[in-house]
C-alpha cells in the first residue's frame, strides 16, 4: 500500500473561527493506481492534497506513506520524501520566474545533489517528452499557460517520483491544452506512476481508474477498483 490514512482530520483555526476542513478521512491508494479525488469548491480537496504531499500535517489521525507514519518522521526526512517520491502539479503551475525553463525542471535534482551535466541531461529529456525542447532558456513568464503546465509536468518527470499529485492541473487552461495535460497524466500512469488527480471536472475524473468523492471534508464514496 502506497498511501493509507486513518481518521484523518484537519481543522484550520483562525482566532475564534474554526473550519473543519477534513474529518475522519480514510483512504487507501495502491502503488500504480490512477485515482481522481472529486468534490465541490471548499470540500477539502487541496487540504487533503497538502497532507498527502506532506506539505501539511494532519492534526488528528494517521497518515502512512509506504507504511511509514508521517507523524514520526523528522522535517528533514519529510522534505527528502517530498523531493524524491512526490511530483506536484498545481493549477497555478508554481514555477520559479527568475529561473529558465531548464533550471526549473532540474531544480529537484539540484536539491538531491545530482551534478550539473547529469541534471541538464535528465531535464532536457523530460522537456523533450512534453514537446518543449526549444524553450530551454525561456523564462516561465514568456510561455503560454499550457506550456507552463507542461514545464511543471517535465519537472515531475525529471524527478522520477513514485506518485504525482495534481491539483486542478487544467484549471487555468483552455480545453485543448487541458486535454494535452490529461493525456500526459494518463501516459505517466501507464508508465507505472501512481497518479492522484484532484478535480471538480467529472469528465476529467473519468480517466482515472477510481473516483474518490469528497464532500464537506469527508469521503462520501471510495469506489472499488474495477476488476480487470
Ligand atoms: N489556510 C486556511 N485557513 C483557514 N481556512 C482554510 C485554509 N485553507 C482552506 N481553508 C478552508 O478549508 C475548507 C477546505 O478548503 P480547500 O482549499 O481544501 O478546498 P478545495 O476542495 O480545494 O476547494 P477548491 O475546489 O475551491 O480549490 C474551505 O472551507 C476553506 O475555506
Ligand atoms: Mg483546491
Amino acid at each position: 500500500m502506497l498511501i493509507r490514512t486513518e481518521h484523518l482530520c484537519r481543522t484550520y483555526k483562525n482566532g475564534n473561527n474554526e473550519v473543519k476542513a477534513l474529518s475522519d478521512v480514510e483512504l487507501n491508494i495502491d502503488k500504480g493506481e490512477y485515482v481522481a479525488i472529486v468534490g465541490s469548491s471548499g470540500s477539502g480537496k487541496s487540504t487533503l492534497m497538502n497532507i498527502l504531499g506532506m506539505l501539511d500535517l494532519p492534526d488528528k489521525g494517521e497518515y502512512y506513506f509506504e507504511n511509514n507514519n508521517v507523524r514520526f518522521l523528522s522535517d528533514k526526512k519529510l522534505s527528502e520524501i517530498r523531493n524524491e517520491k512526490i511530483g506536484f502539479i498545481f493549477q497555478s503551475f508554481n514555477l520559479i520566474n527568475g529561473m529558465t525553463v531548464l533550471e526549473n525542471v532540474s531544480l529537484p535534482l539540484l536539491y538531491r545533489g545530482v551534478p550539473l551535466s547529469k541534471r541538464n541531461k535528465i531535464a532536457k529529456e523530460a522537456l523533450k517528452t512534453v514537446g518543449l525542447e526549444n524553450r530551454l532558456t525561456h523564462k516561465p513568464s514568456e510561455l503560454s499557460g499550457g506550456q507552463q503546465q507542461r514545464v511543471a509536468i517535465a519537472r515531475a518527470i525529471a524527478a522520477d517520483p513514485e506518485v504525482i499529485l495534481a491539483d486542478e492541473p487544467c484549471g487555468n487552461l483552455d480545453s485543448k491544452s487541458g486535454k494535452e495535460i490529461m493525456d500526459m497524466l494518463s501516459r505517466l500512469n501507464k508508465s507505472g506512476k501512481t497518479v492522484i488527480l484532484i478535480t471538480h471536472d467529472e469528465n476529467a475524473a473519468k480517466r482515472a481508474g477510481r473516483i474518490i468523492r469528497v464532500a464537506d471534508g469527508t469521503v462520501t464514496e471510495e469506489n472499488k477498483k474495477a476488476v480487470p
